[in-house]
């Protein structure tokens, strides 16, 4: 168990990831470099998340001699923006790894009742242990990546991984406890939810920081 006694909970600390989130929560960044920030930040969240991603080993001729190396194994990897907000992530994770498939799932969080409503599905095959990576910047009451979770399951997901930049507590416990076996990955896990669903302190609304919508 972890320091913050979440089994399922992985904190980036890292100083990069520190200092960047620092800037995106701060209210006086605008559009264009919350969006670079974010980019920024998946980048970084996606390569510790995929730190023990199974290789095969291959061979590979350098203009020297032949020599040992590794592949990633398996179907290529998934990523899942849950719309808006996850979008922002997708480009920083596909600058590292170019194959990746992209899903998408298209929902919203009702603003009185809290509660998630879909309008959007469709993800590449689940075949083979294909690993998802969900992408949603904000864990709040956790009602959104819930039912991500099941909508994936039921379409055959065994391997998925939650990716966020802030969590409040109250969402990670539920995901604990609806889906133990989802591992999420977040740059901050933050003090808790206020009255109205926002993570405080937080970074108030990433969709419409990134989209300019307030
Ligand atoms: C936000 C956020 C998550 C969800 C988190 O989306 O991006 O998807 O709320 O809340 P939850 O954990 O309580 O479900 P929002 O409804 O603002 O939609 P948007 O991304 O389209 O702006």
């Amino acid at each position: 168990m972890t320091a913050h006694g979440f089994a399922n909970l992985h904190v980036v600390e890292h100083p990069l990831v520190r200092h960047k989130l620092t800037r995106l929560r701060d209210r006086h960044t605008g559009t264009r470099d919350f969006k670079a920030l974010v980019t920024e930040l998946s980048m970084l969240m996606a390569y510790e998340a995929t730190k023990d991603l199974p290789l095969d080993t291959v061979e590979v001729e350098t203009p020297l001699e032949r020599t040992g190396g590794a592949h990633l194994a398996g179907k290529k990897l998934a990523l899942v923006p849950i719309l808006r907000a996850g979008l922002g992530m997708v480009d920083g994770i596909t600058q590292l790894v170019p194959h990746a498939r992209v899903g998408h799932i298209g929902m919203y969080r009702d603003e009185h009742t809290l509660e998630p409503v879909d309008y959007y599905f469709k993800i590449p095959g689940a075949e083979e242990n294909r690993l998802f990576l969900v992408l949603d910047p904000m864990l709040a009451t956790g009602g959104s990546a819930v039912q991500a979770m099941r909508a994936l399951k039921d379409a055959g997901a065994t391997r998925i991984r939650f990716l966020c930049l802030i969590a409040a507590p109250e969402g990670v416990r539920r995901m604990l406890e609806t889906h133990p076996d989802v591992p999420i990955h977040t740059a901050a896990l933050d003090r808790g939810l206020d009255q109205r669903g926002f993570i405080r302190p937080g970074l108030g609304d990433a969709g419409d920081r990134l989209f300019g919508t307030q």
